[in-house]
């Protein structure tokens, strides 16, 4: 048995308000438990989507009814809110930008609707950037031209990683993250060689038919040869995080699939699976420690986004126990998991929270309500 800190999740689409029907704060909650998270900061692209006073009001009221692990809720930039945000950067994770099209209504397209964000959101409070490609490169220049810290959400590609590597090497203030989806899947063709591509076709197998909305995502998997640069630039990844995006069963496999994957429960025995045999498939060695795993869930997201120390917190894992990954046993309301079927090592056996028992054996123990808003202790 090891015992490590509760993990922070910085990046859950918890769904409420407005579409429950695929998830809320209490199946949200109970599934991060579950995967031995202890905080998940919430992205805002609900509906209505979290970019005002009233609208923050909303999930938060949501959320301290029913979560069961503590939390934060992020506010989304829109076209005309740059004014009205400031005034609650304390209330909040931090400040969501959707710079490229995803699943919801907050894209930002135009540049100038991205300055005064830039210019007046509190440089003490975090901006993340849903950002891909030459959008990630044009975030990092605002970045340095209005000099404060950006934060690049779900980064998949080679180019992304080293770009990010260099910006850093600069002294430009950006940090990223990376999700297992895009450190265990791959966008290729069948080969029959590739690790990778064989999960992909697993992917598509799981779906009904000549269905391959379960692969949708964004950013889209991608290449092996961007899996492997992700690996190979371990030590510029800040931090772990889902985007635990669920969509039913339903909606994933009809002819208009919303892109996103749960994940809050597979995280971690994904992520300890690879210390012990390195990545799936891909025979490159162990590039991943313990440490590394501590230091990008829990210490460096703590330092990112300001959360307090959490005393009193932490999980213990059966490192040796060995399953398979089965959306039957999740707790999460979509009903899927992009992982069906994979066997990992690691089952996480008691999470504490606050000196409360708070999951335990499969059972969820912490009673809705217990989580706390982070930016209130
Ligand atoms: C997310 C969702 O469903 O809210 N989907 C996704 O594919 N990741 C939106 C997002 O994070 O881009
Ligand atoms: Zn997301």
């Amino acid at each position: 048995m090891i015992k490590l800190p509760g993990l922070i999740d910085p990046h859950v689409h918890v769904r409420e308000p407005g579409q429950t029907h695929k998830e809320d704060w209490d199946s949200a909650t109970q599934a991060a438990l579950a995967g031995g998270v202890t905080t998940i900061l919430a992205m805002p692209n609900t509906q209505p989507p979290i970019f005002d006073k009233t609208t923050l009001n909303l999930a938060l009221d949501a959320a301290k009814q029913k979560a069961r692990c503590d939390y934060g809720q992020f506010l989304g930039a829109g076209p005309d809110n740059a004014n009205v945000l400031p005034a609650l950067a304390d209330k909040a994770a931090g400040l969501k930008m959707y710079l490229d099209s995803t699943f919801g209504e907050l894209r930002l397209d135009d540049m100038t609707l991205w300055m005064p964000h830039f210019i007046n959101f509190p440089k003490s409070a975090p901006i993340v950037l849903h950002s891909e490609s030459r959008t990630m490169a044009a975030g990092i220049l605002f970045a340095a031209i209005y000099d404060r810290p950006v934060h690049i959400a779900h980064v998949s590609l080679k180019e992304e990683i080293l770009l990010i590597k260099a910006a850093k090497e600069k002294g430009i203030k950006v940090t990223c993250e990376v999700c297992p989806h895009h450190l265990f899947l791959t966008a290729e063709s069948p080969s029959p060689s590739g690790g990778g591509a064989r999960r992909r076709t697993e992917l598509v197998e799981v779906g009904e038919g000549e269905s391959s909305g379960r692969c949708e995502v964004r950013p889209r998997l991608a290449t092996q040869e961007d899996v492997e640069a992700l690996w190979q630039n371990m030590d510029v990844i800040d931090c772990f995080a889902t985007d635990h995006a669920p969509h039913t069963i339903e909606e994933k496999d009809s002819d208009n699939p919303p892109p996103g994957f749960p994940g809050l429960e597979t995280l971690l025995p994904l992520l300890l699976t690879a210390v012990d045999d390195g990545p799936f498939g891909t025979a490159q060695g162990r590039l991943l420690t313990i440490d590394d795993l501590i230091q990008k869930s829990v210490i460096n997201p703590r330092r990112i986004f300001h959360l307090p120390e959490q005393p009193e917190t932490w999980i213990e894992v059966d490192e040796s126990a060995e399953y398979e990954i089965k959306a039957a046993n999740q707790f999460t309301r979509c009903g899927w998991t992009p992982f069906e079927g994979w066997k990992v090592k690691g089952r996480v056996r008691r999470v504490v929270l606050r000196g409360k028992t708070a999951f335990e054996d499969g059972k969820i123990l912490a009673e809705a309500g217990f989580g706390k808003n982070i930016r209130k202790v």
